[in-house]
């Protein structure tokens, strides 16, 4: 016999297939507007279901949890990262909370690397001089950028992403470093050939490319202040496909501003999805809306982990991709 249907609680529209697979599977309820769910809304939905299926957009703190019914089981995350997700809090009201690791591990990476080569390169510019016409004549000094080949490339954060970055900007010619909690195994160290920086500070101070690619939440929170910007070379470019937070947006403005760095490629804000009106407009800021996993293959791959973990639930068993606090 088939355990009894949950009753699961879209909080945004996800893929149709993975959509019309979750009503086959559970009793399920979608929101069916594109914009975020108002907080009013969130904490109704959470009192009538037994999984609500969440996105960064949602923003599930001690509050939700205090507020949270019995009924209330589990928390699926369409997304791998979770620091929108107070939880330990979940954790103490015995709420399972899970994530979609390991599917949107390429198509970050992939775009962390255009991101790379679009500052460098200075590509949007162009197409975007060509598109309003204004492309008058090829010339020896328009729209210089500068070569990735053979740059120094530091990571931060060399998890799943970080390291799928490694091996692209391997291909690409540039010599990788980076900063993480601890050093990589000696396997992947040698597959990648990357530099450990154990200071952070140091490492700043001597790359070409920085890209941030460390989990979001209180232990990286403006990692990058003001004083570790000041450490990047003037001609240092800075990619940002993580979280917003791990840098301070007011002092990255100032410092692009004043051209003490020479571009940067951000896909995260600070106060999402508001960006600083002070990055707006300027032109060594490429700025994206949250898109490095937007592949149709990434967000099919992470409707059906959410849907292996509510159906694992439901049959009674521990979830693969469980957070654990
Ligand atoms: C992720 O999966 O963490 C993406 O940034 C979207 O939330």
């Amino acid at each position: 016999m088939s355990a009894a249907k949950l009753k699961v609680v879209l909080t945004v529209k996800l893929p149709e297939p993975v959509e019309t697979r979750m009503r086959e599977l559970f009793n399920t309820t979608l929101w069916y507007d594109l914009s975020q769910m108002p907080r009013d809304k969130l904490l109704q939905a959470a009192q009538d279901c037994d999984v609500l299926v969440t996105s960064i957009n949602d923003r599930i703190d001690a509050e939700f949890f205090d507020a949270a019914p019995e009924r209330l089981k589990m928390i699926a995350n369409f997304g791998v990262g979770y620091d929108h997700i107070d939880v330990v809090k979940g954790a103490e009201k015995g709420i399972i909370i899970t994530n979609t690791p390991g599917v949107l591990t390429e198509d970050t990476a992939e775009m962390t690397m255009g991101l790379i080569l679009a500052v460098s390169r200075r590509f949007v510019e162009g197409a975007e001089i060509v598109q309003r016409g204004e492309f008058s004549a090829w010339s020896p000094t328009f729209l210089l950028g500068r070569r990735v080949y053979g740059k120094r490339l530091g990571i931060i954060g060399m998890g799943r992403i970080g390291q799928a970055l490694a091996r692209r900007a391997r291909a690409f010619g540039m010599s990788v470093h980076y900063h993480n909690r601890k050093p990589v195994s000696a396997r992947i160290s040698d597959e990648l050939g990357a530099t450990y920086w154990d200071d952070l500070d140091q490492m700043l101070s001597r790359m070409d490319v920085i890209s941030i690619n460390a989990p979001g939440g209180s232990s990286t929170y403006h990692m990058l202040n003001a004083e570790r910007l000041a450490k990047l070379q003037p001609h240092a470019l800075l990619v940002n496909t993580a979280r917003g937070q791990i840098v301070d947006e007011q002092a990255l403005a100032a410092m692009l501003r004043e051209k003490r760095i020479a571009g940067v490629g951000l896909d995260v804000y600070e106060r999402e999805p508001a960006i600083n009106p002070e990055l707006i407009g300027l032109p060594n800021a490429i700025l994206l809306p949250h898109m490095a996993s937007s592949t149709i293959e990434a967000r099919t791959d992470m409707g059906d982990r959410v849907i292996l973990n509510v159906k694992t639930f439901q049959d009674g068993h521990r979830p693969p991709d469980r957070v654990i606090p």
